[in-house]
């Protein structure tokens, strides 16, 4: 009753009224005469209404649970979400949170508040109606702990990166070119932290032509981009973010239709962008290395043609079967190139196919991978925090896909399988290292937004991986 605020959210479970005892009669009184009327408590219902004379904060927001016996974290988030993204559009600054009826669920309230920082995003950088609105700031009523200042430190850390990666992948192609993005990779600066970026004629020299055969089509130079986060000693972990800032096709042309949402082809590298800053800002205790093979593939004078065989940094020669699979095209040589580092392990993160979308709509990412402990351990964290996986076979039978008549391997096997083909395509790369390769076509962009992830770029990646990489030992 007695905290200054914009708003008061109160959550509550379904039909489940009564237990904000310490709100003073007038407002207990007004929230019974809305109970099971126009408010029920269902799963991400909201309601604002106007707080009576007695009490501070100026407005109370009842959200909804969902059945209490079946409130989980994620339905924390969502409806953290939801309700930071209608007080926002409502013009409200100071919010704060009553967690009583969170805590008697035995969940955290730093679920929910997770939820509204992811929330309330927006992208109007190119909008006459700019981000006037925004949040600024939420209390949370309750006991603290130290416990409760870490998750909460954890939280904001990762939320922030994902804002940090839907900005890139937000960001039109035309401003986020190669450079841009080598640009916004050296402008993480934090302790332990190194960015590197190779230009093309160093690629050349290391020998990555599969790679450099998909810059060739644009005027727009290729960067390879490479981050080492040193949080401890022992072989790194790699991370490998597919880092087209535009996928026309090449010569193998795209249709028109939908084609302006290929600017999203970056998303691998920017959710990688935003681990490495997650793992130096928060000084994880590990050793990092994030790869973004940055290019752009369009239909230019000196393109690659269909047809055309390029040799690899590790050597083998690649029949180009179609341009538009341009991505494994960068990630094989990104593979190559990771395998310098020793590595413990390589996880690759791309936007990779449109099978994928096909296969699990926006609900999963697909995942294949050459090692049972690295694949659970992504299944595990995928769990906790929702950005979840699904596992596709990798049978020795789809060598098949990509054999060539001409060269050591072709980078397409036609239109059937060819969400494992291309996974396939990465595994005789990386050999006997053991990897996961996260294909993040359905789940990168949203068409219709969900609670916490608005329409557009979701920062899918982020949290798995964060998450992956806090725990692992
Ligand atoms: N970037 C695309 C995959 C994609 C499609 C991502 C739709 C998001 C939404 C990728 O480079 C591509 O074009 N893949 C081709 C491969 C094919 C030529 C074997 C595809 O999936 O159609
Ligand atoms: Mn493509
Ligand atoms: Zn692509």
């Amino acid at each position: 009753m007695e905290c200054a605020c914009d708003a008061l959210i109160l959550p509550f479970t379904e039909g489940g009224a009564g237990l904000y005892s310490r709100l003073g009669r007038s407002s207990q009184r007004i929230i019974h005469r809305v109970f099971s009327r126009e408010f029920n408590g269902k799963s991400n219902e909201v309601l604002l209404i106007p707080s009576p004379e007695d009490t501070k904060p100026e407005r109370l927001l009842l959200v909804g649970l969902g059945k209490g016996d079946k409130v989980s974290a994620e339905n924390l988030r969502q409806a953290g979400g939801k309700a930071a993204a209608y007080l926002r559009d409502m013009g409200m600054k100071r919010i704060a949170l009553s967690t009583s009826v969170i805590s008697s669920l035995q969940l955290s309230p730093v679920d929910f508040v997770e939820g509204a920082m992811l929330g309330h995003y927006t992208y109007r950088k190119y909008s006459k109606e700019k981000n006037k609105k925004g949040i600024k700031g939420i209390t949370i009523l309750t006991r603290t702990s130290k416990e409760l200042t870490r998750k909460l430190a954890w939280t904001r850390t990762v939320a922030s990166a994902v804002w940090f990666a839907r900005d890139l992948v937000n960001t039109p192609s035309n401003d986020m070119t190669p450079s841009h993005l080598a640009k916004a990779a050296s402008s993480i600066k934090l302790k332990n932290l190194s960015v590197k970026v190779l230009e093309g004629k160093d690629a050349r020299r290391l020998g990555m032509g599969s790679y450099l055969s998909v810059a060739k089509g644009s005027d727009e130079p290729p960067k390879f981009i490479i981050l080492e986060y040193k949080g401890a000693r022992g072989a790194p972990l790699v991370l490998i973010g597919k880092s087209i800032t535009f996928d026309s096709g090449g010569l193998s042309l795209k249709p028109s239709e939908g084609m302006e949402k290929m600017k999203y082809d970056m998303a691998g590298g920017a959710a990688v962008l935003g681990i490495v800053k997650v793992a130096a800002e928060f000084k994880l205790p590990v050793n990092l290395v994030g790869i973004l093979p940055a290019a752009e593939n369009l239909p230019g004078g000196s393109a690659t043609r269909p047809g055309d065989i390029v040799r690899a940094i590790n050597g083998m020669t690649v029949e180009i079967t179609n341009t538009d699979a341009e991505g494994r095209l960068t990630l094989a040589d990104a593979i190559g190139y990771a395998k310098r580092f020793k590595p413990r392990a390589i996880i690759d993160v791309a936007t990779l196919t449109g099978a994928c979308s096909i296969a699990l709509g926006s609900e999963a990412i697909a995942m294949m991978g050459n090692d049972r402990g690295l694949l659970d351990a992504l299944k595990k964290s995928a769990e906790e925090t929702y950005e979840r996986v699904w596992e596709m076979p990798l049978f020795e039978e789809y060598r098949e896909y990509v054999k060539s008549d001409v060269a050591d391997i072709k980078n397409t096997g036609g239109r059937t399988g060819s969400l494992i083909a291309s996974a396939y395509f990465l595994s005789e790369f990386a050999e006997k290292v053991p990897w996961v390769h996260l294909d993040i076509a359905g789940t990168a962009w949203l068409e219709k937004e969900r609670p916490y992830m608005p329409k557009g770029a979701s920062g899918v990646g982020v949290r798995l991986l964060s998450n992956l990489v806090k725990e692992m030992k």
